[in-house]
C-alpha cells in the first residue's frame, strides 16, 4: 500500500503507469479505479467523511494506492514507482495545536466536538463539606497498538463468493463491514479467523486492508495476501488516545468522599470522535460519592485514529483518580487501602443506583493487602528511605472497575455428541489468545462428563459457525460460556429422552453419568451411549444452547485492587518494579492458568503505560511519527515486568450474573496498574509525577529539587 508520507496533504495527481509495468505486478488500484469508490470513516451521525483512497489525507499513513504483485518485494518496488503530486498542508498534532487560534481544521466544523458530560448531586456543596481537597491535572501519553501479529488478511474469490482469512477479534464484524464496503450479500462473504496473534481492541473492526485485498484479489483472479508492516500498524491500526484530565476530589476527615469533579480532553485523531470515551467512568462509579460532575471533550488532530485498547478510557481515568486519592489519603493521614475501603459501592451510581450482582472490591482490597503484606511493606519501605544509598523503596496501590465484563445475549452454542463419546463444539467467537476455547471445552467436558481430549472445536468462521459478537470488552467467556453450557445440557436432556424408551423409565428419573444413562433410583439399570436405540439410528445428538438475557435490575462488573513495591534511584530516576500483586474479582475463576495469564499480560501493559510507552509526533515541524518501530516505541520486555508478579484471584462466583457465574477479566487487570506504580514511586521519593510515562527524564529534575530540600521533605503518607 502506498501511504501518505505527510501528516496532512492533498493528492493532486497519481500516476501509476510506471508501476503497472514493473516486474511481477498484477494490479495497481487507487482512487478512481473501478470499485474503489468506497466510503470510509463515518462521523457521529453515520455520514462518511472519507473514502478508501481519499485524495485528502488527514494523517500520515492514509492509503493512496495499492499494488498486487507476485512477491512482497516486487509489490514494494512498484509502490515506490507510483508518482504522486502532493499539496502539503499545515497540520495539528495535539490538542494544544488543534485548539490554537487559526489552527487548520482537521474536519469541517472545527476541531472540537461536544463530548459527553455527566452530573449527579451538587458538586459545589460536596466540596464545601470536605475536610481535604486535592486538585491536579494529569496527563497520559498516546499508547500505540502493538500486537505481536500485525493486522492483515488473505482474500480469495471463488466466482461470486469471497473468503477472507483475517486476524480478527470478530469474524462477523469483518463480514458485515467487508460486505457493506463491496456491496455484497452477507452470504457471499465468508470470514475465517481461527488464530489471532493479539488484538487488544485493534482487531475489533475492519481496516482498509481487507477491502483493498478483496479488490486486488478480484482484479487479479488470484488470492491476495495483505499484511501490514509493523510501521504501518503503528500509523493506522489505532491507539489509546492521550488524555489531559483535571481532577478534583474531596473527602471528610473520616475519608468519606464528598465530591468528584473531572474534566478530560483527548484526541481521537483525524477520524474518531472518541478521544475521551469512558475516561471518566472510574470517576463516576468506582467509589461511593453523592456529588459528581464530569465533562469530556474530543479534539480532532492530524494523526492516526484511536481504536479501542484494553479497557478503553479506564486506565487514563484511573491514572488520575487513583493518584489523587493517594494524595488525599496523605492529607487525611489515612492509609490508602483504608480510604478506599470506606468508599466501596454496592450499586452502580452512574446507572441509576442499580445494585451490582456482586461487588468484590472490598475482598480485593482486603485479600490483596494481606497477601501482599501491605503493612510490613510500608514499614520496610519507610525504613529503607532512612538509608543513605541512592535506591529508595516505596509501596503503592490502586483499585479499579471495568464498565463491561458482564457479557450478554446473543450467543449460540452447538454441541454435537457422537456415539463414541467424542464431541464437536461449534461457536462463532474468536479466541483472541485468552484461552476462550479451553474454557469452553472445559464447560462441555464438565457437563457431558467427557475428557477434554475428546472435544474438538469449530469456531470463528461465518460459513460454518453461529453468530457471535466480536471478542472484546472482556465479555467473551460470560457471553459464550452460558450458551455453550446450555448446548451441552440440551444434549443431556435429549439423551435422557432417547434412553427413556430403552429403559422404560420416565426421563425425569434418569441421569447422565459416566457415558451412560442411568436410573437415579437404581444405577444397575443403565444404557451406555452407543447402545441407546435412537442413538444407533442418529449416530449423534446435537444440542443447541442460547445465552439468556441478563437479569433486569442488576449490573455486573469486575473489580480489582493492585499493590506494588518499587525501588527508585534518587540520582538517576531509574525505576525497578520489585513486587506486584493483582487481586482480581471476575466472578467464578473458570481456569486458573488462563486467568493468571490475563493478569500477567494486563499488568505488563499497565507497566508500559506507567513507565515506557509514548507516541512521539514531530510536533514542531512535519507532524510525522518519530518512534515508528519496536526499537523506538518502548513496550515492556521481560526485563521490565515486576520481578515478582503475583496473580490473586478473588474467586467469587456470581450466580445472579449468568449461568456460569463468571465475569470478564482481560481488561479490568490493566486499569489500576499504572497508578499503583506511580503511587509507589511517590512513596519512594516523595515526588508525584502526573504525566505518563514516568521515566528518568521526567524524574531527574524533581528528584534534584527534592534532594536540595531533603531535610524538610514531608513523608506524605500515614
Ligand atoms: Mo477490547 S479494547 O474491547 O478488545
Amino acid at each position: 500500500v502506498l501511504r501518505c508520507p505527510h501528516a496532512h496533504a492533498r493528492v493532486r495527481k497519481v500516476d501509476v503507469a510506471a508501476a503497472e509495468k514493473m516486474p511481477g505486478v498484477h494490479a495497481v488500484i487507487h482512487d478512481g479505479s473501478p470499485g474503489a469508490d468506497i466510503p470510509w470513516h463515518t462521523d457521529s451521525k453515520g455520514k462518511a467523511v472519507s473514502r478508501l483512497f481519499d485524495p485528502h489525507c488527514r494523517h500520515e499513513g492514509e492509503e493512496v494506492a495499492a499494488v498486487a504483485a507476485e512477491t512482497p518485494r516486487q509489490a514494494w518496488d512498484a509502490v515506490r514507482a507510483i508518482a504522486v503530486e502532493w499539496e502539503v498542508l499545515p497540520q495539528v498534532c495535539d490538542v494544544e495545536q488543534a485548539l490554537a487560534p487559526g489552527a487548520p481544521e482537521v474536519r469541517e466544523g472545527g476541531n472540537r466536538t461536544a463530548g459527553q458530560s455527566y452530573a449527579r448531586g451538587d458538586v459545589a456543596a460536596g466540596f464545601a463539606t470536605a475536610a481535604a481537597v486535592v486538585e491536579r491535572t494529569f496527563r497520559t501519553a498516546t499508547e500505540m497498538h502493538t500486537p505481536l501479529e500485525p493486522h492483515g488478511c488473505v482474500a480469495r474469490w471463488e466466482g461470486p463468493r469471497l473468503t477472507v482469512w483475517e486476524s480478527t477479534q470478530g469474524v462477523y464484524a469483518v463480514q458485515g463491514q467487508v460486505a457493506a464496503a463491496l456491496a455484497l450479500p452477507l452470504a457471499n462473504v465468508r470470514v475465517i479467523g481461527h488464530y489471532v496473534g493479539g488484538g487488544f481492541g485493534s482487531k475489533l473492526s475492519t481496516g482498509k486492508w481487507s477491502a483493498i485485498a478483496a479488490l486486488l484479489a478480484k482484479r487479479t483472479a488470484r488470492p491476495v495476501r495483505l499484511f501490514l508492516t509493523r510501521e504501518e500498524t503503528l500509523l493506522v491500526a489505532g491507539n489509546r488516545p492521550a488524555n489531559t484530565i483535571r481532577l478534583k476530589v474531596g473527602a471528610k476527615a473520616d475519608g468519606t468522599l464528598t465530591a468528584l469533579e473531572c474534566e478530560a480532553t483527548g484526541s481521537g485523531g483525524a477520524y474518531s470522535e472518541n478521544g475521551t470515551g469512558l475516561v471518566d467512568w472510574v470517576v463516576r462509579d468506582l467509589y461511593s460519592c453523592p456529588n459528581v460532575r464530569t465533562a469530556n471533550t474530543n479534539v480532532f488532530t492530524h494523526a492516526g485514529s484511536e481504536r479501542a485498547m484494553r479497557a478503553p478510557g479506564h486506565p487514563q481515568g484511573a491514572w488520575a483518580l487513583e493518584q489523587a486519592l493517594d494524595e488525599l489519603a496523605g492529607k487525611l493521614a489515612l492509609d490508602p487501602v483504608e480510604l478506599r475501603r470506606r468508599n466501596v459501592p454496592l450499586v452502580s451510581q452512574a446507572r441509576g443506583g442499580t445494585p451490582y450482582t456482586t461487588t468484590g472490591l472490598r475482598q480485593c482490597l482486603d485479600d490483596g493487602a494481606r497477601a501482599f503484606g501491605w503493612e510490613e511493606a510500608k514499614r520496610r519501605a519507610a525504613a529503607s528511605r532512612q538509608e543513605s544509598g541512592p535506591w529508595a523503596r516505596g509501596v503503592g496501590m490502586a483499585a479499579g472497575l471495568w464498565v463491561g465484563g458482564a457479557g450478554g445475549a446473543p450467543a449460540t452454542g452447538i454441541v454435537k455428541l457422537f456415539a463414541d463419546g467424542s464431541v464437536n463444539l461449534n461457536m462463532g467467537a474468536s479466541d483472541i489468545g485468552t484461552g476462550t476455547k479451553t474454557v469452553m471445552a472445559m464447560i462441555v467436558a464438565e457437563e457431558l462428563g467427557v475428557p477434554l481430549e475428546k472435544i474438538q472445536i469449530e469456531h470463528a468462521d461465518t460459513a460454518t459457525t453461529q453468530f457471535a459478537t466480536a471478542s472484546g470488552g472482556s465479555k467473551t467467556v460470560p457471553t459464550e460460556g452460558p450458551a455453550v453450557r446450555a448446548a451441552a445440557l440440551d444434549c443431556v436432556a435429549q439423551l435422557l429422552a432417547m434412553a427413556s424408551a430403552d429403559l422404560k423409565l420416565p426421563a425425569a428419573e434418569l441421569a447422565w453419568r459416566d457415558g451412560a444413562v442411568v436410573s437415579t433410583a437404581d444405577d444397575t439399570r443403565r444404557v451406555a451411549l452407543a447402545d441407546i436405540s435412537e442413538m444407533k439410528r442418529r449416530r449423534l445428538v446435537t444440542g443447541v444452547g442460547y445465552r439468556a438475557r441478563n437479569p433486569d435490575g442488576t449490573v455486573t462488573c469486575p473489580f480489582a485492587a493492585q499493590f506494588c513495591e518499587v525501588e527508585v534511584n534518587r540520582l538517576t530516576g531509574e525505576v525497578r518494579l520489585l513486587r506486584f500483586l493483582a487481586a482480581q474479582e471476575s466472578g467464578r475463576v473458570m481456569n486458573r492458568a488462563t486467568f493468571d495469564n490475563q493478569v500477567y499480560g494486563g499488568v505488563t501493559m499497565g507497566a508500559g503505560l506507567a513507565l515506557t510507552e509514548r507516541r512521539v509526533l514531530d510536533r514542531e515541524a512535519t507532524g510525522k511519527l518519530c518512534n515508528r518501530s519496536w526499537h523506538d516505541y518502548k513496550i515492556p520486555t521481560a526485563l521490565d515486568v515486576p520481578a515478582e508478579l503475583v496473580s490473586l484471584p478473588v474467586d467469587l462466583p456470581a450466580p445472579a450474573a449468568n449461568a456460569i457465574g463468571a465475569k470478564g477479566l482481560g481488561e479490568p487487570v490493566t486499569i489500576p496498574t499504572a497508578p499503583a506504580i506511580a503511587n509507589a514511586i511517590a512513596d519512594a521519593v516523595g515526588v508525584r509525577i502526573t504525566d505518563t510515562p514516568v521515566n528518568p527524564t521526567s524524574l531527574v529534575e524533581p528528584l534534584a529539587a527534592a534532594r536540595t530540600s531533603r531535610t524538610t521533605r514531608p513523608e506524605g503518607r500515614a
